[in-house]
């Protein structure tokens, strides 16, 4: 039974043949921690050249390049404004942190160049809807960089989801957690960030499960926001506890619409995230369906990926039954070799954006709404702007 209930979510995992007669011309705004895997995909990808590299630290992406054996000229600027205005690119890397993922995308889109824009979309929902604006204007495509998108586990709770086998869902916990995992970098400041664990791994979290339930648009969100162990010099040190201005752990019940695979009455979404907590995990994913309920194990330091074989617990003939679903081994490129490759054909092929600002504007006005809801202390509506 559990083989033929598995069956239906077989993968055909088929690699393409890049076509490298038409080279497209890359910049990388932004040369820190996150533009190495950028690089270290466009180095091995025979149709793409990169041309120039942008970061406001004077020397870093003249050091990044020299790093990683870039070949070919690359011109160095300052910032993103004066490569975008001095360079004939065909894409961007948006590898900057946070605060500047707004200003840097909007420039390129109004420069006709297509983004990969690394995650979360940006910091505010405010941010997201002028993202989308000149998106829509520009005619360009514009892909968010969640890589865990990729993994076939991760496609699998979608296509579990799909294919009826839940039924309805009603009810959704999700979030993830680390005992102590705050990183020691521009994540842990307002003015880089904008945001902490919430934009850091919380929008995994969310992108895993509302990606599989279609998106549906978030209504309503009441939430709490804290940063005890950041801000505490027991587990940062003086400086770090000094510098740290975010959140640190992040909880929140959000009322989503029904969307295509909702009950009619919508579907609850029950969240929390922790950088540093004192406990291993703040639970597992689960997804509560009417004729089936999936569970996805956590990982011990969460990073968005699926920790362990999931369970699906339903009914059959009256006994009770789970159906445990193995973790498939990815095949092929890795995750973000797939993530950068399907940005760049979609730009080839004239095709849509492979992880679409249409999806991840909800998932930025989650994150919008908790921290609107924590600071006010109260339940808050969220309405989705025009774009
Ligand atoms: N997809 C993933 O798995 C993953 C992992 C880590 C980080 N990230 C994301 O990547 C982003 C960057 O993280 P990081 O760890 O590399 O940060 P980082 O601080 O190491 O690097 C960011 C760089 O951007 C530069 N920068 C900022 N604004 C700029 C501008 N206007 N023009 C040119 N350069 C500019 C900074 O000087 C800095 O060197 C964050 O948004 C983060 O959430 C994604």
């Amino acid at each position: 039974m559990a083989d033929e209930v598995l069956s239906q979510f077989q993968q055909a995992a088929a690699e393409k043949e890049i076509d490298a007669t038409k080279k497209l011309k890359v910049g990388i705004i932004g040369t820190g921690w996150i533009a190495e895997s950028h690089i270290q995909q466009y180095n091995v990808m025979p149709d793409v050249e990169v041309v120039a590299m942008a970061d406001l630290i004077p020397g870093k992406a003249e050091a990044f390049k020299e790093k990683w054996g870039v070949k070919g000229d690359v011109h160095f600027y300052p910032d993103h404004k004066s490569m975008i205005d001095n360079e004939e690119l065909d894409a961007v890397s948006v590898c900057t942190y946070n605060a500047t993922h707004a200003e840097c995308t909007i420039y390129a889109l109004e420069h006709g160049i297509n983004v990969l824009l690394e995650k979360p979309m940006c910091v505010t929902l405010d941010e997201a809807a002028e993202i989308v604006k000149a998106e829509k204007k520009s005619g360009k495509i514009l892909s968010i960089g969640f890589q865990p998108r990729y993994d076939a586990n991760m496609q699998m709770i979608k296509k579990i989801v799909e294919s009826g086998t839940l039924g309805e869902i009603y009810y959704i916990q999700t979030g993830g957690g680390r005992r102590r995992g705050i990183p020691n970098s521009t994540f842990i400041e307002k003015r880089t960030a904008g945001i902490g664990a919430l934009g850091d791994i919380g929008c995994y979290s969310l992108d895993m499960v509302l990606n599989a339930i279609g998106y549906p648009t978030p209504k309503t969100i009441s939430a709490y926001k804290s940063n005890f162990f950041g801000t505490s010099t027991e587990y940062q040190s003086e400086y770090d506890a000094k510098r740290f201005d975010v959140d640190d752990f992040a909880a929140a019940f959000i009322r989503l619409e029904p969307g295509k695979y909702g009950d009619k009455d919508g579907i609850i979404l029950d969240f929390r995230i922790a950088w540093a907590m004192h406990v291993d995990t703040p639970g597992d994913t689960i997804i509560f369906g009417k004729k089936a309920a999936l569970r996805i194990p956590s990982t011990d330091c969460w990073n968005g990926s699926v920790g362990g074989p999931m369970k699906i617990y339903h009914d059959i003939a009256g006994a009770r039954v789970e159906t445990v679903v193995p973790i498939i081994q990815n095949k092929g490129q890795g995750l973000f070799y797939k993530k950068v490759r399907s940005f760049l054909d979609a730009i080839k092929t004239g095709g849509t954006s492979p992880v679409p600002s249409s999806q991840i504007i909800k998932n930025q006005a989650i994150l919008d709404g908790i921290v609107r809801s924590a600071e006010a202390g109260k339940e808050v509506d969220i309405v989705m702007p025009e774009v």
